[in-house]
């Protein structure tokens, strides 16, 4: 149950309006783990709701206000399903936080301490893309749906274990002795997870978490050749990287499927979800961009010159 300063604060955050607050990331962080863990029923269900209401309130609001952010940009974008796509694949080279210096640096210079920060922040902030995917395929029309159910499959490693996604996370977390629930974590992080759970929890931003999903294929690839080289020159094995190897590649050909698929056929079907689909995008990325101005800040690391402080 929430406490009264929880709610008061939770509320001043409404007015001042700052959803990178990190006791509001925090919380909003455990409660999307509570709400997404299998229970059993409980007597205490009908209480559960009234506190379920006002989670669900606040991640609104914060979605909201996200939406705010990128409503500028969101309003030129086109609605016919070839410009629209081209659009879409352009964030590629011009959306926020994309050719970050961070990334070459890991790459190339970071040492072993700051390239452990760098991953419990990213695994902190990875809500499982597996989940995510299968929250989101819910009623879609059918090239779509299937689109997302091949995706799904590739996430679970065709069928087998070894080959799933999720456990090869946890396999790195595991060798690179990140913690599970760790206090270092910076709520630019916890924030990324927040909006994308939030997308894939509420039918109402639907096309949102189409956008953002899409745009995290779309752009992974460029990051993921770092990291895996990064890990390579730190002396790790292709079993503790085989989830950054697999991702700098398998992911080209996942956005080639998506925008295909899944952003083309929808724009082409209903013009009319193009503006919700890249507003997901843009706050994905939005997100993602914050991250990694926070990451370059905690590191110390001046993006002029490529090198730490
Ligand atoms: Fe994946
Ligand atoms: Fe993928």
């Amino acid at each position: 149950m929430l406490s009264e300063t929880d709610i008061l604060e939770c509320n001043g955050l409404r007015r001042a309006e700052r959803p990178m607050n990190f006791h509001f990331q925090r919380r909003l962080s455990a409660w999307n783990r509570e709400r997404l863990s299998p229970a059993l029923p409980s007597p205490g269900w009908l209480d559960g709701l009234a506190e379920d209401a006002e989670w669900r309130e606040l991640e609104g609001q914060f979605v909201e206000q996200e939406r705010r952010f990128v409503s500028e940009r969101v309003a030129t974008v086109p609605r016919d399903a070839d410009a629209f796509v081209a659009w879409f694949e352009a964030l590629k080279g011009n959306g926020p936080g994309q050719n970050d210096a961070l990334f070459p640096w890991l790459a190339e210079s970071a040492p072993l301490e700051s390239m452990r920060w760098f991953l419990q922040q990213e695994v902190a902030g990875e809500a499982g893309f597996d989940d995510l995917v299968a929250l989101s395929q819910v009623k879609l029309p059918k090239t779509a749906k299937l689109e997302l159910a091949r995706n799904y499959w590739d996430e679970m490693g065709q069928g087998h274990p070894g080959g799933m996604h999720g456990p090869m996370l946890e396999r790195l977390a595991l060798a690179l002795n990140l913690e599970q629930d760790c206090d270092d974590v910076v709520s630019e992080s916890l924030a990324l997870g927040n909006l994308m759970i939030a997308f894939a929890m509420n039918r109402r931003y639907a096309y949102q978490s189409i956008g953002a999903l899409g745009v995290i294929e779309l752009t992974a690839p460029g990051r993921a050749v770092h990291v895996n080289r990064g890990l390579k020159r730190l002396g790790f094995g292709g079993d503790v990287r085989r989830y950054f190897a697999l991702h700098s590649t398998l992911d080209v050909k996942h956005s080639e499927a998506w925008n295909r698929e899944v952003t083309r056929s929808l724009v082409a079907e209903n013009p009319s979800v193009a503006a919700a689909i890249a507003e997901g995008a843009l706050m994905r990325l939005t997100a993602g961009a914050r991250c990694f101005e926070r990451y370059r800040r905690e590191l110390r690391f001046d993006a002029q010159l490529g090198v730490c402080a």
